[in-house]
C-alpha cells in the first residue's frame, strides 16, 4: 500500500504545468484547456504515488462549493483575511503606496468570488482612486460571476477580467505601463511546493516594474485541532469539493470513477506545515477514462494527492523570495494572529 509522501517528491510538472526541461520561460498551456486536462489527469493517475492538481476543482459546481465553504465556521482563512481587509484598508493602501493621483492597475490571481478585494474596492472606489481592475482566473464561472456583482455592487469600477492558468498569464502583466499592484489572496500559493512558489515570485518579479507590488495573502503555521477542521468539515463541504474532481473528471472527461468508492482524507504535519487533501480508494478497483486506452488501476486505501495547502511562517516565506528581488516591506495580521497578508516589494 503507498505511504503518505513527502512534499519533495511530488511531480512540480502536474502543479506547475512546467515543461520537463525545467526551464522559467517554459511555461506550457495549450489552448485547449479541456485536452491539457486529460493529459494532466492520465499523467497524475499514472504516477504513483497518484496526484491531481489541485486548479482542477474549480467548475461551477466547485466554485459553489467553495463559496460555501468559505462561510463554514471551521473555515478560518476567509474570515480572518477578510477581518485584514475590512478593518485595515487604510494601512493596506498606504502600505501598497497608492496615490489618489496615479492609474493603477490592481490585478488579482485567482479571485473567486472576489469578497475579500470587494471591500478594498469599495474604499478605493468611495476615496476616487483611479485604478482597473484585472482579476485573472481559470474558471470562466467565476470570473463571469465576479464581474456580475462587481457591476451591481461597484459599477464604478473598471473590470477587465483574464480567463487562463496564472502561470501562463504573466508575460501579459507586460502589456501595460500602469503602476501595477498584484493580489495572491486566499494562501493559494500554498498549493504550490516551496520551489514552485519561489519560481513563480521570480516569474512574476521578472514582469513587473520596480516600483510594482505584490501583495500576498498566507495561511500561519497553527496547531492541528485549528487547521485539520477547516479541510474536513462536519457538514461534509470539503469532501464533496474533493470528490467533486472525480465527478468533474466523469462529466468531461468521460471517467467511470465510483465516486462512493472513494473518501476525502486530509493531513496536516504541524512540524512542516503542510496540510494535504487526498482521497483514498475504498477499494480495489480499476478506472477508464472515455476515449483513452488507458485504465488506472486503485489499491484498496492508496491515495490521490487532490491539494497541498502550504502554512507559512516569516522564515518559510523569507526562504522563498530569498532568490528573487522581492523582500517584506510590510505585514498585516488579524487579531488571532491566523493570517498574514504581506507586501513584498522588489529590491
Ligand atoms: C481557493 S480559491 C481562493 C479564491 C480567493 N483568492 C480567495 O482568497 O478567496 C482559488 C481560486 O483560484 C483559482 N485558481 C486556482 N488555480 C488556478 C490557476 N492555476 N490559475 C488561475 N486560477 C486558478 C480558482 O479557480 C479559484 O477561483
Amino acid at each position: 500500500m503507498p505511504q503518505q509522501q513527502d512534499i519533495a517528491e511530488i511531480p512540480t510538472e502536474i502543479f506547475s504545468n512546467r515543461s520537463h526541461n525545467g526551464s522559467l520561460a517554459a511555461y506550457v498551456w495549450p489552448d485547449n484547456m479541456l485536452a491539457q486536462f486529460k493529459k494532466d489527469v492520465e499523467q497524475g493517475l499514472g504516477a504513483f504515488p497518484k496526484i491531481l492538481p489541485s486548479k482542477y476543482f474549480y467548475d461551477k459546481k466547485g466554485d459553489e462549493l467553495f463559496v460555501r465553504i468559505m462561510d463554514l465556521p471551521e473555515y478560518y482563512l476567509t474570515r480572518a483575511e477578510f477581518e485584514i481587509f475590512s478593518e485595515q484598508s487604510g494601512e493596506l493602501i498606504q502600505a501598497l503606496e497608492i496615490s489618489p493621483n496615479q492609474h493603477f492597475e490592481l490585478i488579482e490571481l485567482g479571485p473567486g468570488d472576489g469578497t475579500k478585494t470587494k471591500e478594498l474596492l469599495k474604499v478605493l472606489d468611495q476615496g476616487a482612486y483611479q485604478f482597473d481592475y484585472l482579476p485573472i482566473d481559470i474558471s470562466q464561472n467565476a470570473l463571469d460571476q465576479l464581474e456580475h456583482n462587481l457591476a451591481e455592487e461597484l459599477p464604478g469600477v473598471c473590470v477587465r477580467k483574464k480567463q487562463g492558468d496564472y502561470f501562463t498569464m504573466l508575460a501579459s502583466l507586460r502589456e501595460s505601463h500602469h503602476p501595477k499592484v498584484l493580489f495572491f489572496l486566499g494562501s493559494n500559493i500554498g498549493n504550490m511546493t516551496d520551489q514552485q512558489a519561489a519560481e513563480f515570485i521570480y516569474k512574476l518579479g521578472s514582469n513587473l516594474q520596480p516600483d510594482d507590488k505584490l501583495f500576498l495573502g498566507v495561511d500561519l503555521i497553527k496547531s492541528a485541532n485549528i487547521v485539520l477542521p477547516a479541510y474536513n468539515d462536519p457538514a461534509g463541504l470539503t469532501k464533496a469539493f474533493n470528490l467533486n474532481l472525480l465527478a468533474r473528471i466523469n462529466s468531461e472527461l468521460g471517467g467511470n470513477f465510483d465516486i462512493n468508492k472513494f473518501s476525502h482524507q486530509p493531513e496536516y504535519t504541524i512540524e512542516n506545515g503542510i496540510a494535504i487533501s487526498y482521497l483514498v480508494s475504498t477499494a480495489d478497483q480499476t478506472v477508464t477514462l472515455n476515449g483513452s486506452n488507458k485504465t488506472f488501476k486503485f489499491s484498496q486505501g492508496e491515495k490521490i494527492l487532490t491539494e497541498i495547502s502550504r502554512k507559512y511562517n516569516d522564515e518559510i516565506i523569507n526562504n522563498i523570495i530569498g532568490n528573487t528581488d522581492f523582500q517584506i516591506a510590510h505585514k498585516l495580521t488579524d487579531r488571532k494572529g491566523y493570517f498574514a497578508d504581506y507586501v513584498l516589494k522588489r529590491i
